[in-house]
């Protein structure tokens, strides 16, 4: 038999990632040198580049540092550093790079945990079939969304069960420091049925990001996850690419067809690295602080999350409200734009109650487009209790309630214990959806029954009487 060589059809090029590519290049060389340096804003002299383009300062005798265009001085563009600066002079040399983040992404990014410019940080290569994509792209259209009408499963009861999130919705978990936030993170990794999840870890503490990914996910979680890491002691402009990373990775997943779940920690972090660049480039500080550019980022951001023709990304963003205030400025702005909001109750968890979740302080925007009638009309019933107990709640602790005084805080009282016990649950403990639909139906039904024989026995007295 002849030995015929086998041919392979040429690769044509992949023409959306060409488009990037040649939207990002710099065809020829741009120059300018290092005019002044004042805290983290670079203003060099003779540079020609955009808003938000990549540039390398290139001192003489230290390695080059990536820098980002963020305002102008007159002409002269004022650039942040993306990565620590060791050392950097006025005169030092500043090359244009591109005009926007590059970024390569694909499925084979599952699994691996990267920085803000996706560069490997757990030691291993990327794989060669990453596309090349730019980090900076506006929202989906708005009028091309579908609605969203199914429930995405968290695995968390209290989620699931009352405020029920559906495939596409984006959420707030709203709390101080320390009372949960990124364990329930932690808990709807464990628990979601979405197909893939991608995590921004944004000016965390370094300890936490290990202990996220061996603990909290684990090899298992890993598997279709990414996790996108910029630390608390990165700059300013690498902090805040992080988010925008861990959105395009997303967006490109749901571009394949996927069910994406994407959680930002923390989008106040984010904010703040907005401050900080904000402000050294000299804009005017108005709320705590915070520049306009930070309103004007924020909605940005989120609304790149939802759900489109091709797939979706459902997306909760933690919300740090500095001194337990819920009406500060970055947890306003965000509650406005967001589908809905999860507070988390620092008292809760001192008495033990995990997740902390304040179900009467918070809402899914979207839950009735997502549960039956039957779920809907127990999650009113459970809610009504819930509002009633606390609403009595200082009168039943110093005992100036007299039971059977009111059908309605008798009812409250007697669902409290069995409504914490469904919504306590351990963070290593998943419950399927439909589970934490039917006990709540299950509840629900026992709280009227619960309610008419307390009602019954206040009224026997009254009909003996006459
Ligand atoms: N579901 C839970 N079960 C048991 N303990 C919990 C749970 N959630 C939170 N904790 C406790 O609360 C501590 C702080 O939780 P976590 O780190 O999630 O808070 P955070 O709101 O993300 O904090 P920060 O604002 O500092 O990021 C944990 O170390 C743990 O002790
Ligand atoms: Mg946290």
């Amino acid at each position: 038999m002849m030995n015929v060589p086998r041919l392979s059809p040429p690769r044509l090029p992949d023409a959306d990632a060409t488009k990037a590519a040649l939207r990002t290049m710099v065809p020829f060389q741009v120059r300018g040198r290092v005019a002044a340096v004042t805290g983290d804003a670079v203003t060099v002299q003779g540079l020609i580049a955009p808003l938000g383009a990549i540039c390398e300062l290139q001192p003489t005798d230290a390695s080059p540092t990536l820098a980002r265009v963020i305002g102008f001085d007159q002409s002269r563009p004022i650039l942040a550093p993306l990565e620590t600066i060791t050392r950097l002079t006025a005169g030092d040399r500043v090359q244009l790079l591109a005009h926007a983040m590059p970024l390569r992404v694909g499925p084979a990014l599952c699994g691996r945990v990267i920085d803000a410019f996706g560069r490997p940080m757990d030691g291993r290569p990327l794989a060669a079939d990453l596309r090349r994509v730019d980090a900076d792209h506006s929202a989906p259209d708005s009028l091309n969304r579908p609605p969203i009408d199914q429930p995405l499963q968290t695995g968390v009861r209290a989620i699931d069960a009352l405020l029920t999130c559906g495939i596409g919705q984006r959420l707030g978990i709203f709390s101080g420091s320390g009372v949960g936030k990124s364990t329930l993170l932690g808990m709807l990794t464990r628990g979601t049925n979405a197909d893939r999840i991608v995590i921004a870890m944004v000016g965390e503490r370094g300890r936490e990001v290990s202990e996220f990914i061996q603990r909290t996910l684990g090899s298992e979680g890993m598997k279709k996850s990414v996790v996108v890491v910029a630390t608390s002691d990165k700059p300013a402009a690498q902090r805040l690419s992080a988010a925008w990373t861990a959105t395009s990775i997303a967006e490109q997943f749901r571009d394949e067809g996927h069910n994406v779940l994407l959680l930002v920690d923390s989008v106040t972090r984010f904010a703040m690295a907005q401050r900080e660049l904000g402000l050294a480039a000299g804009e005017p500080p108005t709320t705590r602080g915070y520049p306009p550019s930070v309103f004007n980022l924020l909605p940005q951001l989120v609304e790149r999350a939802g759900r489109t023709e091709k797939g979706s990304i459902t997306a909760f963003y933690t919300v740090l409200v500095e001194g337990d205030d819920h009406n500060e400025p970055i947890a306003d702005a965000i509650r406005g734009l967001l589908d809905g909001h999860i507070v988390l109750n620092r008292r809760l968890a001192q008495g033990g109650h995990f997740p902390p979740i304040d179900i009467p302080q918070s809402v899914s925007r979207l839950q009735n487009h997502l549960v039956s009638p039957e779920v809907n009309a127990a999650v009113l019933k459970i809610r009504e209790h819930m509002v009633q107990y606390e609403n009595s709640e200082d009168l039943i602790s110093i005992g100036a309630y007299r039971s059977g005084t009111d059908p309605r805080i008798d009812a409250a009282i007697a669902m409290r214990d069995p409504i914490g016990e469904l919504l306590r649950q351990a963070s290593d403990e998943q419950t399927p959806l439909i589970e934490a639909q039917q006990s709540i139906v299950r509840l629900a039904s026992e709280s009227s029954q619960t309610a008419t024989a307390a009602h019954t026995q206040r009224r026997q007295p009254l009909e003996n009487e006459t």
